[in-house]
């Protein structure tokens, strides 16, 4: 399993011991996963690994000992080669990472499954949340199988499914009456006071690891190439930074050769677009947004944690940030599904709007190698398109009243 060779901190780079701490006594900066790596690692190691999840990279994750992973058979998800949808934006190669279909239809289920595997590994004896949603589900189900008690704290105005769903794998459900940030505020108090690990907060450091997989993957399928562009839907900003870790791993142990030319597109909703309006006024601040609106609710953190640190990834990695209105993010889920016959909630359909956009504006080159991040499921949050979509009549079941309807 992965041997952890300490929690580093990212500012300062003080060292400390793997334990139950996610932040800098010296600085309050936050702490990274450092591992030694076995020598024996090459790219034959995992192409022959019949282990279809994200587990089959286990020497790279930090858990000790294998029987604490704590699995649902996530990840290894389709890196789906672009049929229609490259041709119609004019783009030479366009792979989409499908991980709306992982088993609860998010890539959440990477980072909640890391996460409480640790938290079995160190023996806690609760676990929970702070989600915009698809944390929620993910972390419940986790928590389920390895029967731990799940506190999930989250926005009251969810989508509704995305809550059933948390709720049917038995967990507590805190509707918090606030945005995203009020309730990641309780979590992180309540989690500290009473000692359960909240995953996205407490435990962070493992937590953050397995979105890291989410590279690994994508570089494995292409044959350990490294694709020009990633397009990455962004809310608190810990998968971006948790996907280039994990390009510049597999570059440390000599699995990918070259990552001079990969360039990183942070994609954001307009009415929650902290990081990318940063990004466009040269700021090495983040103002926060107090009130997020927008239809991509999975993506309304208004104040978001890795903020800074994806500011930082875009300029060491010639990127650009750009952000979807509502409308555009509508006609970003109906453009993939009707090309690729991909069903994404609004976060995927803000990464498909940025990647057109910033295509238009000649930001992105059209000989290039794309992989654009689909991080959720459709069927998840239907809401956010029923009012556009045309109704179905209602009709009989008469074969002529039918059949004169359609011509
Ligand atoms: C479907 C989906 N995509 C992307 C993100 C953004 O992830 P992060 O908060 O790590 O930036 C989220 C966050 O909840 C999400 O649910
Ligand atoms: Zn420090």
């Amino acid at each position: 399993m992965g041997i952890i060779k300490s929690l580093k901190c990212r500012e300062c780079g003080k060292e400390y011991e793997p334990l139950f701490r996610y932040i800098c006594e010296e600085c309050f900066g936050p702490l990274d996963v450092k591992y030694l790596y076995p020598d024996s690692i090459r790219r034959d190691t995992f192409d022959s690994r019949t282990d279809k999840t994200y587990w089959r990279y286990f020497e790279l994750l930090p858990i000790e000992d294998k029987d604490n992973i704590v699995s649902i058979n996530a990840g290894f998800t389709p890196l789906q080669k672009s049929i229609n949808l490259g041709k119609d934006l004019k783009l030479k190669t366009l792979y989409i990472k499908n991980d709306s279909v992982n088993p609860t239809f998010s890539f959440k289920d990477r980072p909640a499954g890391v996460a409480i595997s640790r938290a079995k590994e160190t023996n806690l004896k609760a676990v929970g949340c702070a989600s915009t949603g698809n944390l929620a589900s993910a972390t419940a189900a986790h928590a389920a199988v390895a029967k731990l008690p799940c506190y999930i704290f989250a926005p009251s105005n969810l989508e509704y499914v995305k809550i059933a769903q948390a709720l049917s794998y038995g967990a507590e459900f805190v509707a918090v009456d606030g945005t995203y940030d009020d309730a990641n505020r309780v979590a992180s108090v309540i989690g500290d006071s009473k000692g359960i690990g909240i995953v996205n907060i407490n435990m962070r450091p493992y937590y953050v690891e397995g979105s890291k997989t989410l590279a690994y993957e994508v570089a494995e399928q292409l044959n350990w190439e490294v694709p020009d562009y990633l397009i990455i839907p962004v809310g608190s900003g810990a998968m971006l930074n948790a996907i280039c870790k994990g390009f510049e791993e597999l570059n440390e142990i000599g699995l990918i050769k070259d990552i001079s030319h990969l360039k990183i597109i942070a994609a954001q909703p307009h009415g929650c677009s902290p990081i990318v309006d940063a990004f466009k006024s040269n700021r090495d601040e983040i103002f926060p947004v107090e009130k997020p609106d927008t239809i991509a609710k999975s993506l309304a953190i208004g104040d978001p944690g890795d903020g800074l640190y994806v500011l930082k990834r875009l300029r060491q990695y010639h990127g650009f940030a750009e952000s979807a209105n509502n409308k555009e993010i509508i006609d970003g889920i109906l453009k993939l599904c009707r090309t690729e016959g991909i069903f994404t909630e609004p976060a995927g359909g803000v990464s498909v709007a940025v990647l057109q956009k910033l295509l238009d504006a000649g930001k992105i080159d059209r000989d290039s190698n794309v992989v654009c991040y689909v991080t959720g499921n459709g069927l998840k949050s239907t809401e956010a398109i029923t009012e556009i979509l045309p109704k179905p009549s209602i009709i009989k079941p008469d074969v002529q009243l039918v059949s004169a309807m359609i011509r």
